[in-house]
């Protein structure tokens, strides 16, 4: 039976740099140490670019992939939209580089800033292009590079944050059973824009172009609005938690991870888990997980995926989809 258009997840790719930098490196260069890292955040390693790894670069690659498990090739794609808070300029935008560099002279492509939750909002964006019919395929990526936006000498911040991709393929459906994305849930709140934020950019060439937190008000924040955004995802389905397969969450730190996973009493193999090699890679986090996870054979068709996130602005939100 034909049902309303809705968008299914068909490929799924990551990229991750080659340089590893453990905790442990970090140590040699800043008062800090594994052990301080390790119990406050769960990451013991992160990945960092090279100098000829962009947002752009790092992105296509993650996106070849997506397409190659798809099956699919640049020229079926419709649109291109990378969620990034570190674009390798300010215009054009980084989802037209990627374009470009896959070869597409077609479709159309921009970019989505949502800090860390601009995955989820990015794929909420792509859904919607789908569902009103304006695309069949639609690449959604994720791509960071927070190593050229840290202050190296603040330990407070610099050693929570990694560099890499993400990308999955949506495509349209309109066979009624069930699979795809079912619904995403977007909030900002720019009253909490100063908890964290990137002091400058382009506009502004006079500050410092540094990543800024309130790591305990972000902490305290991110626990009690991820919270009631996978209620809020499952409540709109008339779901429980009971229902959830796999919670991918976006990788900031352990301890959230674990907050939000208890109060879906999930237990620990049914949540998906990255900040421990990755760190966090801001956009790029959930669709990386999401790759690990499908790759590896632990997230299977027909299961139920919930994904949430929260990021500077403040934003958070949440998608729930059955694989
Ligand atoms: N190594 C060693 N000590 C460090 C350190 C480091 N890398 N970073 C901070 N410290 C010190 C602080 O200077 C402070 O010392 P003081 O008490 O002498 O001033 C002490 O550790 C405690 O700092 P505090 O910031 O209160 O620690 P915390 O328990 O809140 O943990 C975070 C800090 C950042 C790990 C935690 O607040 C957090 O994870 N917040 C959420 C951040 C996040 O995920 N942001 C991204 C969301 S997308």
């Amino acid at each position: 039976m034909a049902m309303a258009k809705h968008s299914l997840l068909v490929g799924f790719g990551g990229f991750l740099p080659d340089r590893v930098v453990t905790n442990a490196e970090l140590a040699t260069k800043l008062d800090t140490s594994d052990e301080w890292i390790r119990t406050r955040t769960g990451i013991t390693c992160r990945h960092i670019a090279g100098p000829d790894d962009t947002a752009a670069s790092m992105g296509a690659a993650a996106a070849r992939k997506a397409l190659d498990y798809a099956g699919l090739t640049a020229a079926d794609i419709d649109a291109v939209l990378v969620a990034t808070a570190t674009p390798d300029q300010a215009f054009p935008a980084t989802a037209v580089r990627v374009q470009a560099a896959l070869g597409m002279t077609s479709g159309f492509g921009f970019d989505i800033a949502a800090a860390c939750s601009g995955f989820i909002f990015a794929l909420a964006t792509a859904d919607s292009f789908i569902r009103s019919g304006q695309a069949r395929n639609v690449l959604v990526i994720g791509s960071e590079v927070y190593s050229r936006i840290v202050d190296w000498s603040d330990r407070g911040t610099c050693v929570l944050f990694g560099d890499g991709a993400g990308a999955v393929v949506l495509s349209a459906s309109e066979q009624d059973d069930g699979i795809g994305i079912l619904s995403t849930h977007l909030h900002s709140d720019g009253t909490l824009g100063d908890l964290l934020y990137v002091d400058g950019a382009v506009g502004q060439p006079e500050k410092s172009g540094h990543l800024k937190m309130s790591g305990r008000d972000v902490f305290r924040h991110a626990v009690a609005k991820l919270s009631s955004s996978v209620d809020e995802a499952l409540a709109s389905h008339g779901l429980t938690d009971a229902d959830v397969d796999w919670l991918v969450p976006h990788q900031a730190n352990i301890r959230i991870i674990e907050g939000v996973a208890k109060k879906l009493a999930l237990s620990a193999d049914r949540v998906v888990v990255t900040v421990d090699r990755h760190a966090n890679t801001s956009a790029a986090s959930i669709p990386l997980a999401l790759d690990e996870a499908v790759r590896d054979g632990r997230i299977r068709k027909g299961e139920l995926v919930l994904m949430e996130a929260l990021g500077g602005g403040l934003t958070w939100g949440s998608a729930l989809v059955r694989l």
